[in-house]
């Protein structure tokens, strides 16, 4: 397998940041200029990914401050979840794993304490793009 791993997680990362600064209003696609509209992917907007749902949502457990973060995706060396991160509502990075094929798409966090807010899961695929959930905790 041939890949920049360096390169595609700043692209991760990237896409994270610019997701998270309008995050409510790129998701309807209204945002001041930015492309909500297939910059990343929700149940309710898989945009061109539709039919692979099922596999790429993330869900978020949340256990007092523990929020635990899964992606029900197989794993192999040409397809895989390659990062996780967990962001609270003002975009604050609580923590981020990046995931060889090798591993399972898992990942725990712990909140600040007597944190309240929506908090956002983001999986990657290296196939399908950048996916997104939220839950307010
Ligand atoms: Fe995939």
């Amino acid at each position: 397998m041939k890949m920049n791993r360096r390169n595609l997680v700043s692209g991760v990362v990237a896409a994270a940041a610019i997701a998270t600064m309008k995050l409510s209003e790129a998701a309807d696609g209204t945002s001041g200029g930015l492309p909500g509209k297939n910059l990343f992917y929700t149940r309710e907007n898989p945009g061109r990914w539709e039919s692979k749902v099922g596999s790429h949502v993330p869900t978020l457990e949340v256990s007092g401050n523990v929020v635990k973060l899964k992606t029900p995706h197989p794993m192999s060396d040409e397809h895989f979840i390659v990062r996780h991160t967990l962001l609270l509502a003002d975009g604050t990075l609580v923590g981020d794993k990046t995931f060889t094929p090798s591993d399972t798409p898992a990942s725990e966090y712990a909140l600040p304490k007597g944190y309240q807010g929506k908090i956002y899961g983001t999986s990657f695929c290296n196939q399908h793009d950048f996916w997104l959930v939220e839950t307010a905790v």
